[in-house]
Protein backbone atom coordinates (compact mmCIF):
# COMPACT_ATOMS: atom_id res chain seq x y z
CA UNK A 1 0.00 0.00 0.00
CA UNK A 2 3.09 2.21 0.40
CA UNK A 3 4.48 1.19 -2.91
CA UNK A 4 0.87 2.24 -4.51
CA UNK A 5 1.00 5.59 -2.88
CA UNK A 6 5.04 6.19 -3.71
CA UNK A 7 6.20 6.62 -0.02
CA UNK A 8 9.05 4.71 0.97
CA UNK A 9 8.74 0.98 2.17
CA UNK A 10 11.35 -1.62 4.09
CA UNK A 11 11.55 -3.30 0.87
CA UNK A 12 10.28 -3.89 -2.36
CA UNK A 13 6.71 -5.29 -1.92
CA UNK A 14 6.24 -8.45 -4.39
CA UNK A 15 3.41 -10.13 -5.24
CA UNK A 16 2.72 -12.09 -8.80
CA UNK A 17 -0.26 -11.85 -11.44
CA UNK A 18 -1.84 -15.51 -11.12
CA UNK A 19 0.37 -16.42 -7.79
CA UNK A 20 -3.01 -18.99 -7.42
CA UNK A 21 -2.59 -20.79 -10.75
CA UNK A 22 -2.27 -24.26 -12.29
CA UNK A 23 1.64 -24.31 -11.66
CA UNK A 24 1.09 -24.97 -7.83
CA UNK A 25 0.37 -28.36 -6.57
CA UNK A 26 -2.40 -26.83 -3.91
CA UNK A 27 -4.33 -25.47 -6.53
CA UNK A 28 -4.32 -28.61 -8.70
CA UNK A 29 -5.73 -30.92 -5.84
CA UNK A 30 -8.27 -28.38 -5.58
CA UNK A 31 -9.20 -28.58 -9.40
CA UNK A 32 -8.89 -32.33 -9.67
CA UNK A 33 -12.04 -32.13 -7.39
CA UNK A 34 -14.30 -29.15 -8.73
CA UNK A 35 -14.40 -27.61 -12.22
CA UNK A 36 -13.00 -23.88 -12.65
CA UNK A 37 -16.24 -21.59 -12.58
CA UNK A 38 -17.43 -23.50 -9.61
CA UNK A 39 -14.08 -23.18 -7.84
CA UNK A 40 -14.56 -19.11 -8.64
CA UNK A 41 -18.26 -19.22 -7.53
CA UNK A 42 -17.48 -20.83 -4.34
CA UNK A 43 -16.55 -18.50 -1.47
CA UNK A 44 -14.87 -20.69 0.51
CA UNK A 45 -12.96 -22.59 -1.70
CA UNK A 46 -11.70 -19.18 -3.33
CA UNK A 47 -10.62 -17.58 -0.59
CA UNK A 48 -8.72 -21.00 1.01
CA UNK A 49 -6.48 -20.77 -2.65
CA UNK A 50 -6.12 -17.02 -2.21
CA UNK A 51 -4.97 -17.63 1.15
CA UNK A 52 -2.65 -20.66 0.62
CA UNK A 53 -0.78 -18.86 -2.05
CA UNK A 54 0.01 -16.18 -0.31
CA UNK A 55 1.69 -18.39 2.58
CA UNK A 56 2.95 -20.89 0.19
CA UNK A 57 4.95 -17.75 -1.51
CA UNK A 58 5.41 -15.28 1.28
CA UNK A 59 4.49 -12.61 -1.08
CA UNK A 60 3.29 -8.89 0.43
CA UNK A 61 -0.39 -8.95 -1.30
CA UNK A 62 -3.56 -11.32 -2.20
CA UNK A 63 -5.32 -11.31 -5.02
CA UNK A 64 -8.48 -12.52 -5.08
CA UNK A 65 -9.20 -15.61 -6.47
CA UNK A 66 -11.45 -14.92 -9.51
CA UNK A 67 -11.27 -14.49 -13.16
CA UNK A 68 -12.02 -11.46 -15.36
CA UNK A 69 -14.78 -13.25 -17.57
CA UNK A 70 -17.27 -13.75 -14.35
CA UNK A 71 -18.70 -10.41 -14.67
CA UNK A 72 -19.71 -11.61 -18.35
CA UNK A 73 -22.67 -13.96 -17.27
CA UNK A 74 -24.52 -11.27 -15.50
CA UNK A 75 -24.06 -9.06 -18.71
CA UNK A 76 -25.74 -11.68 -20.76
CA UNK A 77 -23.11 -14.26 -21.67
CA UNK A 78 -22.95 -17.94 -22.08
CA UNK A 79 -19.57 -18.63 -20.10
CA UNK A 80 -17.76 -22.38 -20.45
CA UNK A 81 -14.07 -22.48 -19.39
CA UNK A 82 -13.68 -25.76 -22.01
CA UNK A 83 -11.26 -28.40 -20.96
CA UNK A 84 -7.38 -27.29 -22.90
CA UNK A 85 -8.95 -24.60 -24.72
CA UNK A 86 -9.16 -21.69 -22.03
CA UNK A 87 -12.13 -19.95 -21.64
CA UNK A 88 -15.04 -19.67 -24.63
CA UNK A 89 -18.54 -17.06 -24.90
CA UNK A 90 -21.32 -19.36 -26.72
CA UNK A 91 -23.18 -16.18 -27.56
CA UNK A 92 -20.92 -13.86 -28.28
CA UNK A 93 -21.76 -10.31 -29.99
CA UNK A 94 -21.76 -10.55 -33.51
CA UNK A 95 -23.96 -7.99 -35.04
CA UNK A 96 -23.92 -3.94 -33.84
CA UNK A 97 -27.83 -4.82 -32.78
CA UNK A 98 -26.64 -7.69 -30.39
CA UNK A 99 -25.38 -4.64 -28.43
CA UNK A 100 -28.91 -3.83 -27.36
CA UNK A 101 -29.30 -7.44 -25.82
CA UNK A 102 -26.48 -6.88 -23.05
CA UNK A 103 -27.41 -6.04 -20.12
CA UNK A 104 -25.50 -3.01 -17.98
CA UNK A 105 -24.71 -4.50 -14.24
CA UNK A 106 -25.78 -2.68 -11.19
CA UNK A 107 -24.08 -1.85 -8.41
CA UNK A 108 -22.26 -5.32 -9.05
CA UNK A 109 -25.79 -7.48 -8.71
CA UNK A 110 -25.20 -11.00 -9.35
CA UNK A 111 -21.29 -11.74 -8.57
CA UNK A 112 -22.28 -11.66 -4.58
CA UNK A 113 -19.61 -15.14 -4.74
CA UNK A 114 -16.73 -13.03 -5.64
CA UNK A 115 -17.53 -10.19 -2.45
CA UNK A 116 -18.10 -13.04 -0.15
CA UNK A 117 -14.69 -14.38 -1.15
CA UNK A 118 -13.40 -11.32 -0.81
CA UNK A 119 -14.80 -10.99 3.21
CA UNK A 120 -13.86 -14.55 3.84
CA UNK A 121 -10.35 -13.65 2.82
CA UNK A 122 -9.81 -10.22 4.12
CA UNK A 123 -10.64 -12.51 7.86
CA UNK A 124 -8.38 -15.35 7.06
CA UNK A 125 -5.08 -13.23 5.82
CA UNK A 126 -2.69 -11.86 8.39
CA UNK A 127 -3.70 -7.91 9.03
CA UNK A 128 -0.38 -6.58 7.28
CA UNK A 129 -1.35 -8.47 4.31
CA UNK A 130 -2.91 -6.41 1.64
CA UNK A 131 -6.02 -7.95 -0.59
CA UNK A 132 -6.38 -6.83 -4.40
CA UNK A 133 -9.67 -6.95 -5.97
CA UNK A 134 -9.83 -7.08 -9.71
CA UNK A 135 -11.91 -6.77 -12.81
CA UNK A 136 -10.64 -6.33 -16.80
CA UNK A 137 -10.80 -3.61 -17.93
CA UNK A 138 -13.16 -2.29 -21.03
CA UNK A 139 -10.99 -2.93 -24.30
CA UNK A 140 -10.47 -6.66 -22.67
CA UNK A 141 -13.62 -7.32 -21.80
CA UNK A 142 -15.07 -6.48 -25.40
CA UNK A 143 -13.03 -8.58 -27.29
CA UNK A 144 -13.47 -11.25 -25.31
CA UNK A 145 -17.64 -10.56 -25.53
CA UNK A 146 -17.08 -9.62 -29.50
CA UNK A 147 -14.56 -12.74 -30.49
CA UNK A 148 -16.45 -15.12 -27.96
CA UNK A 149 -12.10 -16.80 -26.99
CA UNK A 150 -8.92 -15.66 -27.23
CA UNK A 151 -7.89 -13.76 -30.54
CA UNK A 152 -4.42 -13.26 -32.68
CA UNK A 153 -5.69 -10.12 -34.67
CA UNK A 154 -8.72 -8.96 -33.24
CA UNK A 155 -10.52 -8.78 -36.54
CA UNK A 156 -14.23 -8.58 -35.67
CA UNK A 157 -12.98 -6.42 -32.14
CA UNK A 158 -11.40 -3.58 -34.43
CA UNK A 159 -14.43 -4.55 -37.54
CA UNK A 160 -16.81 -3.17 -35.12
CA UNK A 161 -14.80 -0.37 -33.62
CA UNK A 162 -14.06 1.04 -37.03
CA UNK A 163 -17.53 0.26 -38.71
CA UNK A 164 -19.86 0.15 -36.09
CA UNK A 165 -18.55 3.16 -33.49
CA UNK A 166 -21.93 3.82 -31.99
CA UNK A 167 -22.80 0.17 -31.20
CA UNK A 168 -18.79 -0.15 -29.88
CA UNK A 169 -19.20 3.33 -27.92
CA UNK A 170 -22.75 1.55 -26.41
CA UNK A 171 -20.73 -1.36 -25.80
CA UNK A 172 -17.69 -0.08 -23.87
CA UNK A 173 -20.41 2.19 -21.86
CA UNK A 174 -22.47 -0.93 -20.88
CA UNK A 175 -19.04 -2.65 -19.80
CA UNK A 176 -17.23 0.39 -18.25
CA UNK A 177 -20.75 0.79 -16.05
CA UNK A 178 -20.96 -2.06 -15.50
CA UNK A 179 -16.87 -2.35 -14.01
CA UNK A 180 -17.40 0.58 -11.98
CA UNK A 181 -20.38 -1.20 -9.57
CA UNK A 182 -18.20 -4.25 -9.79
CA UNK A 183 -15.31 -2.81 -8.36
CA UNK A 184 -17.01 -0.59 -5.90
CA UNK A 185 -18.52 -3.58 -4.13
CA UNK A 186 -15.24 -5.34 -3.96
CA UNK A 187 -13.93 -2.26 -2.22
CA UNK A 188 -16.35 -2.34 -0.17
CA UNK A 189 -16.20 -5.80 0.76
CA UNK A 190 -12.47 -5.22 1.53
CA UNK A 191 -10.34 -4.98 -1.37
CA UNK A 192 -7.52 -2.63 -0.13
CA UNK A 193 -6.66 -1.96 -4.00
CA UNK A 194 -7.96 -2.92 -7.49
CA UNK A 195 -5.91 -3.76 -10.52
CA UNK A 196 -7.71 -3.57 -14.34
CA UNK A 197 -6.12 -6.15 -16.87
CA UNK A 198 -6.45 -4.92 -19.44
CA UNK A 199 -3.99 -7.94 -21.21
CA UNK A 200 -5.04 -7.97 -25.09
CA UNK A 201 -4.64 -3.87 -25.50
CA UNK A 202 -1.11 -3.93 -26.71
CA UNK A 203 -2.45 -5.21 -30.05
CA UNK A 204 -3.96 -1.19 -30.72
CA UNK A 205 -2.17 1.35 -32.09
CA UNK A 206 -1.85 4.77 -29.73
CA UNK A 207 -4.10 6.76 -31.93
CA UNK A 208 -7.12 3.69 -31.90
CA UNK A 209 -6.75 3.71 -28.34
CA UNK A 210 -6.77 7.39 -27.36
CA UNK A 211 -10.01 7.19 -29.43
CA UNK A 212 -11.79 3.95 -28.68
CA UNK A 213 -10.31 3.08 -25.58
CA UNK A 214 -8.94 5.49 -23.07
CA UNK A 215 -12.53 7.90 -22.23
CA UNK A 216 -13.84 4.36 -20.97
CA UNK A 217 -11.18 3.07 -18.79
CA UNK A 218 -10.61 6.76 -17.52
CA UNK A 219 -14.19 6.45 -16.37
CA UNK A 220 -13.87 3.38 -14.26
CA UNK A 221 -10.48 4.93 -12.58
CA UNK A 222 -12.10 7.99 -11.81
CA UNK A 223 -14.73 6.24 -10.58
CA UNK A 224 -12.81 4.15 -7.69
CA UNK A 225 -12.45 6.21 -4.39
CA UNK A 226 -9.90 8.20 -3.66
CA UNK A 227 -7.71 6.04 -1.24
CA UNK A 228 -8.09 2.90 -3.10
CA UNK A 229 -5.05 2.53 -5.28
CA UNK A 230 -5.68 1.48 -8.78
CA UNK A 231 -2.82 -0.90 -10.68
CA UNK A 232 -3.50 -0.09 -14.38
CA UNK A 233 -2.13 -3.17 -16.20
CA UNK A 234 -1.11 -4.09 -20.07
CA UNK A 235 1.13 -5.91 -21.87
CA UNK A 236 2.53 -4.94 -24.96
CA UNK A 237 2.14 -1.60 -23.90
CA UNK A 238 5.39 0.41 -24.66
CA UNK A 239 3.92 2.64 -27.32
CA UNK A 240 1.00 2.85 -24.94
CA UNK A 241 2.48 3.52 -21.75
CA UNK A 242 1.99 7.78 -21.64
CA UNK A 243 -2.13 7.33 -22.41
CA UNK A 244 -2.61 4.77 -20.10
CA UNK A 245 -1.24 6.68 -17.69
CA UNK A 246 -3.55 8.79 -19.15
CA UNK A 247 -6.34 7.08 -18.07
CA UNK A 248 -5.54 6.80 -14.56
CA UNK A 249 -4.13 4.86 -11.88
CA UNK A 250 -1.66 5.38 -9.01
CA UNK A 251 0.34 2.45 -10.62
CA UNK A 252 1.06 1.44 -14.28
CA UNK A 253 2.01 -2.26 -14.41
CA UNK A 254 3.94 -3.03 -17.75
CA UNK A 255 5.51 -6.20 -19.33
CA UNK A 256 8.77 -6.92 -19.73
CA UNK A 257 9.24 -5.77 -23.39
CA UNK A 258 10.26 -2.27 -22.19
CA UNK A 259 12.89 -1.66 -19.96
CA UNK A 260 11.57 -0.80 -15.92
CA UNK A 261 13.46 2.65 -15.79
CA UNK A 262 12.90 4.01 -19.38
CA UNK A 263 9.15 3.34 -18.78
CA UNK A 264 9.79 5.20 -15.25
CA UNK A 265 11.23 7.96 -17.10
CA UNK A 266 8.65 7.97 -19.35
CA UNK A 267 5.82 7.71 -17.24
CA UNK A 268 7.38 10.24 -14.33
CA UNK A 269 4.89 10.31 -11.34
CA UNK A 270 3.24 7.49 -10.68
CA UNK A 271 4.11 4.27 -9.37
CA UNK A 272 5.58 1.47 -11.31
CA UNK A 273 4.53 -2.45 -10.89
CA UNK A 274 6.66 -5.46 -12.77
CA UNK A 275 8.44 -6.50 -14.79
CA UNK A 276 10.41 -9.86 -14.82
CA UNK A 277 9.50 -12.41 -18.05
CA UNK A 278 7.10 -14.80 -16.60
CA UNK A 279 9.83 -17.39 -18.88
CA UNK A 280 12.27 -16.36 -16.88
CA UNK A 281 11.18 -18.70 -13.69
CA UNK A 282 12.27 -21.58 -15.70
CA UNK A 283 15.91 -20.58 -15.68
CA UNK A 284 18.25 -21.31 -12.98
CA UNK A 285 17.49 -19.68 -9.43
CA UNK A 286 21.23 -17.52 -9.46
CA UNK A 287 19.93 -16.60 -13.38
CA UNK A 288 16.48 -15.53 -11.50
CA UNK A 289 18.16 -13.63 -9.05
CA UNK A 290 20.71 -11.87 -11.50
CA UNK A 291 17.67 -10.83 -13.51
CA UNK A 292 15.08 -10.30 -10.39
CA UNK A 293 18.38 -7.60 -9.44
CA UNK A 294 18.63 -6.02 -12.68
CA UNK A 295 14.81 -4.75 -12.36
CA UNK A 296 15.49 -4.05 -8.71
CA UNK A 297 19.06 -1.70 -10.16
CA UNK A 298 16.89 -0.53 -12.56
CA UNK A 299 13.74 0.97 -10.04
CA UNK A 300 16.98 2.18 -7.81
CA UNK A 301 15.03 2.19 -4.82
CA UNK A 302 12.54 4.74 -5.72
CA UNK A 303 9.48 4.88 -3.52
CA UNK A 304 6.99 3.52 -5.74
CA UNK A 305 8.09 0.01 -6.92
CA UNK A 306 5.88 -3.17 -6.74
CA UNK A 307 7.74 -5.89 -8.03
CA UNK A 308 5.57 -8.14 -9.94
CA UNK A 309 6.13 -10.71 -13.57
CA UNK A 310 5.28 -8.90 -16.83
CA UNK A 311 2.50 -11.17 -17.11
CA UNK A 312 1.01 -13.79 -15.23
CA UNK A 313 3.09 -17.15 -13.75
CA UNK A 314 3.55 -20.00 -16.29
CA UNK A 315 1.36 -23.22 -16.24
CA UNK A 316 4.66 -26.02 -15.08
CA UNK A 317 6.51 -22.92 -13.39
CA UNK A 318 8.77 -24.66 -10.77
CA UNK A 319 7.12 -23.50 -7.72
CA UNK A 320 10.19 -23.36 -5.94
CA UNK A 321 11.51 -20.92 -8.31
CA UNK A 322 8.55 -18.80 -7.68
CA UNK A 323 9.61 -18.70 -3.94
CA UNK A 324 13.24 -18.09 -4.76
CA UNK A 325 12.21 -14.92 -6.83
CA UNK A 326 9.82 -13.77 -3.71
CA UNK A 327 12.91 -14.22 -0.95
CA UNK A 328 15.72 -12.47 -3.29
CA UNK A 329 13.41 -9.47 -4.34
CA UNK A 330 13.06 -9.24 -0.46
CA UNK A 331 16.67 -9.83 0.73
CA UNK A 332 18.20 -7.95 -2.55
CA UNK A 333 15.92 -4.44 -1.90
CA UNK A 334 16.10 -4.35 2.51
CA UNK A 335 16.66 -1.05 3.15
O1 LIG B 1 -3.62 -14.00 -10.06
C1 LIG B 1 -4.34 -14.78 -9.42
O2 LIG B 1 -3.89 -15.72 -8.74
C2 LIG B 1 -5.85 -14.52 -9.36
C3 LIG B 1 -6.59 -15.23 -10.29
C4 LIG B 1 -6.76 -14.83 -11.77
C5 LIG B 1 -7.20 -15.78 -12.72
N1 LIG B 1 -7.45 -15.14 -13.88
C6 LIG B 1 -7.41 -17.21 -12.43
C7 LIG B 1 -7.44 -18.17 -13.56
C8 LIG B 1 -6.65 -13.62 -12.43
C9 LIG B 1 -6.14 -12.30 -11.91
C10 LIG B 1 -7.11 -13.82 -13.76
C11 LIG B 1 -7.20 -12.75 -14.77
C12 LIG B 1 -7.44 -13.11 -16.18
N2 LIG B 1 -8.26 -14.09 -16.68
C13 LIG B 1 -6.91 -12.42 -17.28
C14 LIG B 1 -6.02 -11.23 -17.16
C15 LIG B 1 -4.63 -11.62 -16.86
C16 LIG B 1 -3.92 -12.29 -17.96
O3 LIG B 1 -3.46 -13.43 -17.75
O4 LIG B 1 -3.81 -11.69 -19.04
C17 LIG B 1 -7.38 -13.03 -18.45
C18 LIG B 1 -7.04 -12.64 -19.86
C19 LIG B 1 -8.25 -14.08 -18.07
C20 LIG B 1 -9.03 -14.97 -18.95
C21 LIG B 1 -8.62 -16.37 -18.78
N3 LIG B 1 -8.96 -17.15 -17.69
C22 LIG B 1 -7.88 -17.20 -19.67
C23 LIG B 1 -7.33 -16.74 -21.00
C24 LIG B 1 -7.79 -18.47 -19.08
C25 LIG B 1 -7.23 -19.74 -19.70
C26 LIG B 1 -5.78 -19.70 -19.86
C27 LIG B 1 -5.05 -19.84 -18.56
O5 LIG B 1 -4.21 -18.99 -18.26
O6 LIG B 1 -5.30 -20.81 -17.86
C28 LIG B 1 -8.43 -18.40 -17.83
C29 LIG B 1 -8.55 -19.48 -16.82
C30 LIG B 1 -7.94 -19.20 -15.48
N4 LIG B 1 -8.09 -18.04 -14.76
C31 LIG B 1 -7.18 -20.12 -14.71
C32 LIG B 1 -6.88 -19.47 -13.51
C33 LIG B 1 -6.13 -20.04 -12.34
C34 LIG B 1 -6.83 -21.54 -15.12
C35 LIG B 1 -8.06 -22.35 -15.05
C36 LIG B 1 -7.76 -23.76 -14.64
O7 LIG B 1 -7.68 -24.01 -13.43
O8 LIG B 1 -7.67 -24.62 -15.52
Amino acid sequence: MKACRREPAPCTPVWLMRQAGRYMKEYRDVRDRYGFLELCKDSDLAAEVTVNAVKRLGVDAAIIFSDILVLVEPMGFHLEYAKGDGPVIHNPIRLAADVSRISSVKDGDGLEFVYEAIRKTRKDLPSDIPLIGFAGAPFTLASYMIEGKGSRNFIRTKSMMYTEPDAWRRLMTKIAQSLLGYLQAQISAGAQAVQLFDSWVGCLSPQDYKRYVLPYSRQVIRGIPAGTPVIHFGTETATLLELMKEAGGQVIGIDWRVDLDVAWKRLGDVAIQGNLDPAVLFADIPDIRRQAKRILDQAAARPGHIFNLGHGVLPNTPVGHVKALVDAVHEMSRR
